[in-house]
């Protein structure tokens, strides 16, 4: 009976000083540990590990679920997300990303329509399910929170779960096949 417990990787894509990345991506951990049945892990472009290839191997392959928390800058989604993306390649495999992004109008839409392809190259699971922030740093409250009846609650946990459903039913599907068993 495989470990029912799921290790989740949180992968941060600003690497900025100050960056509001840190409070959206606290806020996404408070919501899988009060989901439970995750052990969080974090891919970080701003600590010596997050640009170490083999600290970032070894999370890549222990993982069996991805949240990636992404800016957009300039329509696009930050180089040191990419650097971290492309110093691992065969562990991202048949394994489910899902995404929260931020950003001005446009929520970082466009930086995860990229991603997507991004993570569809990999051989990763892109989920549809995901949130997104219009002018985040208005939205949280200065202490980091969010009030109670916003719609990124709801949308978190849809996400949440839809990202459990796949990491459990992928990781089963891994044990009994290898994935790249026909390569
Ligand atoms: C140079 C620059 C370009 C930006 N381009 C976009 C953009 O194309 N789309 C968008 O939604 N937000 C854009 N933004 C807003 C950022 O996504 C926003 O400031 C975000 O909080 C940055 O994340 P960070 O603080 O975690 O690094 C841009 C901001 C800067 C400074």
């Amino acid at each position: 009976m495989p470990d029912p417990t799921l290790r989740l990787a949180l992968l941060y894509g600003s690497d900025r000083r100050q960056r509001f990345c840190d409070t959206i991506a606290a806020w996404a951990v408070a919501h899988a540990e009060a989901m439970g049945g995750w052990s969080i892990d974090r891919l970080d472009p701003a600590t010596p590990e997050g640009r170490d290839g083999a600290a970032l191997e070894r999370k890549v392959r222990e993982a069996d679920a991805f949240l990636v928390v992404t800016p957009e800058y300039n329509h696009g989604y930050p180089a040191a997300l990419k650097a971290m993306i492309d110093a691992v390649y065969i562990p991202w495999q048949a394994k489910p990303v899902a995404f929260i992004s931020y950003g001005g109008l446009s929520r970082g839409l466009c930086a995860v329509e990229q991603l997507r392809q991004v993570f569809a190259s990999l051989h990763a699971v892109p989920l549809r399910d995901g949130v997104s922030f219009a002018h985040a740093r208005d939205q949280f409250a200065a202490d980091g929170t969010l009030p109670g009846g916003h719609p990124a609650h709801k949308a978190m946990r849809l996400a949440l779960w839809r990202l459990r459903w796949w990491a459990g039913a992928l990781r089963q599907a891994r044990l009994l096949i290898p994935y790249d068993a026909a390569a």
